[in-house]
């Protein structure tokens, strides 16, 4: 039998010629190296898996078991939503909400606030309001429900799905929206007064799609709230998914635009609908997505099995009616064991980072391009640290312009490459990977670039030897 993590090591390898069946067996690592549960596989690159969960099916044996077994980070499907928490104006009710976060926390889990300002499910007094007195029930809201959480909620969607679908790029209209433009960034604001510790995140839907006027509308909301101070961490992108709104295949470049403004970025609300080997390939995109920009800190799907979802009858979960795994869940495994960019979360929620743009930075214009043959550096930096393994990053370093480059990773015995993100690796000895760019590789004088990978060390902590050569 094959872990999911041996297999992609195969794959990795380009399956098929001899030289890589035999390294594959050379590189074998102990089955359990691969996480065999979601949360564990996510774990592998730091990133969490979560689940959306409904207080009222807890008690279903089958559901709490797999929820327990897979997830590490927990939202309420319904209970933290203002109609559960505020029924009545100024009465708070949060016996659901406690029993989805006791459960979590109790199980060691995390928990994702969901979510305190929306123009749905709202009380029915709330919807009943305009004007500045829903504006200040709306902050009173935000601030009793962040303070009854205080310090128990990794990250909260202060505000839920607030721009319209379409092309106008507009907020979507709604009783808090005529409050007033600036609702948005009064909500984050109370939010982040009543528990500064939370991740504070804006949340929504059909902003997958870099070029849509949601997306666009969206990411300027956040780059205006960073560059004036609004205090804002975090985007969820919901990630509900059909045929008629299916994954982005350049989702990884949504996700990589909105992480350079300096906030981390989540999949907050995944479901696929479907079934079979396209569904599961749906599922891989996103994982690969995900992982392939290091400030997406984490997955949390919609509900456990096909049938716990609010769309039930598109079967858009990773777990079958019985619970059975499906062929969704198999592909998420093995594209979380198969590592990416190590997640590097913002350490502090007030992060000063510069902010990046959503165009690629030009290239400085160099007036004389440096002379000389071509060459390049490699440095190496250590990574995330476990007991069995650790990461690297290789970074290359352009001297002199160049048209591509070749980096050579020796590692010391017994230690054994696992998995490789950014660049192309081949294996001509079982201790030596070349690695080459994923494309022309050409860079200017002064340009980097990294690569990464995962070393099983067998308690050997040496750095591996890099070296670049330029064309
Ligand atoms: C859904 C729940 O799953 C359903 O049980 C409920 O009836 C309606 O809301 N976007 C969101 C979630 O942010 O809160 C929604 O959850 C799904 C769409």
């Amino acid at each position: 039998m094959t872990t999911p993590r041996q297999r992609n090591r195969a794959r990795l390898l380009g399956a098929g010629s001899l030289v890589a069946a035999t390294l594959a067996v050379a590189l074998a690592v102990p089955a359990q190296a691969a996480g065999s549960t979601l949360q564990a596989a996510a774990a592998g690159s730091g990133r969490y898996f979560g689940t959306a969960i409904a207080g009222s099916r807890l008690n279903d044996g089958t559901y709490s078991g797999i929820a327990n077994r897979e997830f590490n980070m927990i939202t309420a499907e319904n209970e933290m939503k203002a109609d559960a928490t505020e029924p009545n104006q100024n009465q708070f009710n949060f016996s659901s909400g406690d029993q989805i976060l006791n459960w979590a926390t109790s199980n060691g889990k995390k928990v994702r606030g969901h979510a305190l300002a929306w123009y749905s499910q709202q009380p029915g007094w709330m919807q009943n309001m305009s004007g500045s007195a829903l504006r200040s029930a709306m902050l009173n809201h935000v601030t009793q429900v962040a303070t009854h959480y205080k310090g128990k909620i990794y990250a909260w969607d202060v505000v839920n799905e607030a721009f319209a679908d379409g092309s106008s790029g507009a907020r979507r209209d709604s009783n808090l929206q005529r409050t007033g433009n600036d609702w948005i960034e009064a909500a984050f604001k109370a939010a982040r007064a009543a528990d500064p510790n939370a991740k504070l995140c804006y949340n929504d839907y059909n902003t997958d799609k870099w070029t849509d006027a949601k997306t666009q509308a969206v990411y300027n909301m956040v780059k205006d709230f960073k560059s004036r101070g609004v205090p804002i961490d975090c985007v969820g992108f919901q990630a509900h998914f059909n045929s008629q709104s299916p994954v982005p295949s350049n989702y990884d470049t949504t996700l990589r635009n909105f992480a350079n403004l300096g906030v981390d970025v989540q999949i907050t609300e995944l479901d696929i609908e479907g079934s079979g080997s396209n569904q599961a390939q749906q599922f891989q995109g996103v994982v690969q997505a995900c992982l392939s920009v290091a400030r997406c800190t984490g997955i949390t799907v919609w509900g456990v099995r096909d049938s716990d979802s609010w769309r039930a009858s598109g079967t858009p979960l990773l777990f079958d009616s019985s619970g059975n795994k499906k062929a969704a869940y198999t592909s998420v495994l093995n594209a979380l064991n198969a590592g990416g960019t190590t997640s590097t979360p913002d350490p502090t929620s007030t992060s000063p980072n510069p902010t990046g743009t959503a165009t690629p930075t030009p290239t400085p214009t160099t007036t004389t391009p440096p002379s000389g043959n071509p060459s390049c550096t490699a440095t190496y930096s250590e990574g995330e640290k476990w007991s069995d393994r650790f990461n690297g990053t290789v970074t290359i370093r352009a001297n002199t312009n160049i048209s591509s480059w070749t980096s050579y990773v020796t590692v010391n015995y017994p230690q054994r490459i696992i998995a490789t993100w950014n660049g192309s690796p081949t294996w001509p000895s079982s201790n030596v990977m070349v690695m080459k760019p994923n494309g022309n590789g050409a860079l200017s004088a002064g340009q980097t670039v990294s690569f990464g990978f995962t070393v099983m060390h067998g308690g050997n902590w040496t750095w591996p030897g890099v070296t670049c050569t330029a064309s």
